[in-house]
Parts: C-alpha cells; structure tokens; sequence
C-alpha cells in the first residue's frame, strides 16, 4: 500500500507564484494599498486582558484529562505550563528563526516556497481567499529543513537544522501526551483508539514585522487551523493572538509567561468530536514597533487516514447523531484548500 504524506498532498491544489511571495519588510515605509485593509474589526474587540482569559493548565495536575477535556469544550484553547520545555530552548529556537527571516529578499526566495509545495519561505497559505495580503512572512518545516538552509547557509546550516528538528521532536512528544489525554476524556472506554492513527506534523516559522498602520493591516486574517493541535509560542512581550469569542468579539491571549504554551484544537479534532470541541477561529494583529516571531507546531493524523466522528450512547439525549460523515484527511484538506472555512457545511452527514 503507498501512503502519500502531508507534502504531497498540498501538489493538488497549487498556488499562483504570485500569492506566495511576500513584499520586502525592509524596505517599506509606509503600509501599500495591496495591505490596507479598510475595516479589520469586524468584531468588537474585548480591552479587558486578563479577565477573562484562556484556561491555564498544569500538565502535572492530577485531574490532567478533566481540565484539558472542559478546556477543548469550552474554549478550543488553553494555556500549558509545567510541560518540561526550557525557556532556553524557546530563545534558541526563536533566535534561529530571526536569523532567517533578518535575511535580505535575495536570499529568501532561494528557498521560496514553489506552487505545489508545502516547505519553505512564502505567504500564509491562506493568501489567495483574501483581496488584500497579510503583514506576515512565514517559513514551513516539516521534518528536515536541511535543504534549505544549505541554501541559505552553505557553510553553517547545521545549528539552525539541529535547533528545529530537535524542536518537532519536543512538540511531538508534547502533541501525544496531549492527544492521549484528549481520547481519554472523549471515548475513555475505546483504547483501541490509541493505536488507530498515525501522526504527521509541520512547524511554521511566522514573523510579523513592524508595521507602520498597525490599525489597518493584519499579520494573519481571521482562520482555523486544520488539523488535531496547533501548539504555539509567542514571546510575552509582543503579543498579537486574538480569538473570536462566541462569534461576537475578538479577546487577545496573552500567554502568562514566556515558557508558557497556546494549545488550540484544529478542524479534525472538530470532527473527531462530533462538534464538540470548537475548532477556535483566530487572527493576528501587528505592533508598530515591535517585529514579533511565533513558532506553530500542526500536529494531526497521516493524510491517509479516515476521520470518523466518535459518538456515544447520551443517557439523557439516546444515541448521538454523527454530525459529519467520515471523511479522508487527504479528501479534507483538498476541500479546505478549495473552500476554507465552508468546508463544514460540505461534510456535514
Ligand atoms: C498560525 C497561527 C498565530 C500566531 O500559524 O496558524 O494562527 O500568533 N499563528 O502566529
Ligand atoms: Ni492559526
């Protein structure tokens, strides 16, 4: 049997080279017409930064599985902590990153993003559903950035290869625990879950520079994420995460320290929930002075496996109902490459 990975399945659905590579951040003065966006807040925006926020949860806990199961319910987000990451790791791994995104133009489209590739330098993917372009340049790894960065580097790519590989390996181990203790909460029952998938995983470099008119450009616009989990560290002195709370107003998530993690459920965890745990919309604003960098690690099943909603027996409403049909993870992120965020209504059973 071939199994087909992440990568290849994005040569399905390519993109116009036009919309892949970013303007050149380092020589702008002034926000262009191409990045002006006439109205970013579509929503209200909640001022009040520390009430309510995200819940915080200790990975030590006792009741580990309960918090994190009310946390993807309630919220599609959380804070982790006590997850054994140093802060020093953090710096390297972000440090590396700002190598890379304080090269000249010239040198970062040696390693561009091509139009059916999944790896590189570019835009967010999500470009082309929007008229305007997003203050954001990004960088796609998954597994060995090693070609790249010979490209980049000829002479001394090993320490940024090390640094991100060594860096999926954590997030990895991080993404199963958090996994397994998100089955166990929705099907504790079923352990033969446990074994059903196989994993894939990509990690996203962003940088979002300074921007002249922060008030009218958005470093990404407003989006799920696809897959099971995202995990993501922003450093605390830039922030920039907002999330559409109850579809009225949009509340920044200010991580409570600079170890601390963001968790968020991606669509498939959506559908594996029959609905259950949101799959959190959120979008990233800009600072006029500061030049932030998060790291975003996707984590989700292998393409060729089948997502079914897990349902079970309701002792006050009977049998649950599945609310999507089964569907190909391959088959899904085609749909969503097509139709972003209107791909639910096109699986729904
Ligand atoms: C993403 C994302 C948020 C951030 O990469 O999908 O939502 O703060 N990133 O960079
Ligand atoms: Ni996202």
């Amino acid at each position: 049997m071939s199994t087909s990975t992440l990568e290849e399945s994005f040569k399905e659905n390519p993109q116009s080279p036009q919309h892949i590579l970013p303007i050149d951040f380092h020589l702008i003065q002034e926000v262009p017409n191409s990045h002006l966006w006439p109205n970013i807040n579509n929503f209200p925006i909640n001022h009040d930064e520390k009430n309510p926020n995200v819940p915080i949860i200790d990975l030590l806990a006792p009741n580990v599985v309960q918090l994190i199961g009310h946390a993807c319910k309630t919220w599609g987000i959380f804070q982790v902590i006590n997850h054994g990451i140093s802060l020093d790791f953090f710096d390297e791994v972000e440090s590396q990153a700002r190598r890379l995104f304080a090269l000249p133009v010239e040198e970062k489209v040696k390693v561009m993003r091509s139009t059916s590739g999944a790896t590189g330098y570019g835009t967010a993917r999500i470009t082309p559903f929007f008229s305007k372009f997003m203050w954001h340049e990004g960088f796609t790894i998954m597994d060995s950035p090693l070609d790249h960065a010979k490209k980049l580097w000829p002479h001394d790519y090993q320490e940024f290869c090390d640094v991100m590989e060594n860096y999926q390996k954590k997030m990895k181990a991080l993404s199963f625990q958090l996994w397994l203790f998100i089955l166990n909460y929705l099907q504790p029952s079923q352990e033969h879950l446990i074994n059903s998938f196989e994993f894939t995983q990509a990690l996203q470099l962003n940088s979002y520079p300074c921007c002249p008119n922060p008030n009218h450009a958005l470093g990404l616009a407003p989006h799920t994420d696809s897959l099971f989990l995202t995990i993501l560290h922003q450093t605390n002195n830039t922030k920039g995460l907002q999330i559409l709370k109850k579809d009225q107003e949009w509340t920044s998530i200010t991580p409570i320290s600079n170890d601390a993690l963001i968790v968020n459920v991606g669509d498939l965890l959506h559908i594996l929930s029959n609905g259950e745990f949101p799959s959190v919309y959120h979008r990233v604003l800009v600072d006029q002075t500061k030049h932030r960098v998060s790291l975003a690690y996707f984590f989700g099943p292998q393409v060729d496996s089948t997502i079914v909603p897990l349902v079970s027996f309701d002792k006050n409403v009977g049998v649950v109902v599945p609310k999507y049909r089964k569907v190909k993870v391959k088959e899904y992120l085609s749909l969503k490459a097509k139709h972003l965020e209107k791909v639910f209504s096109l699986i729904r059973s």
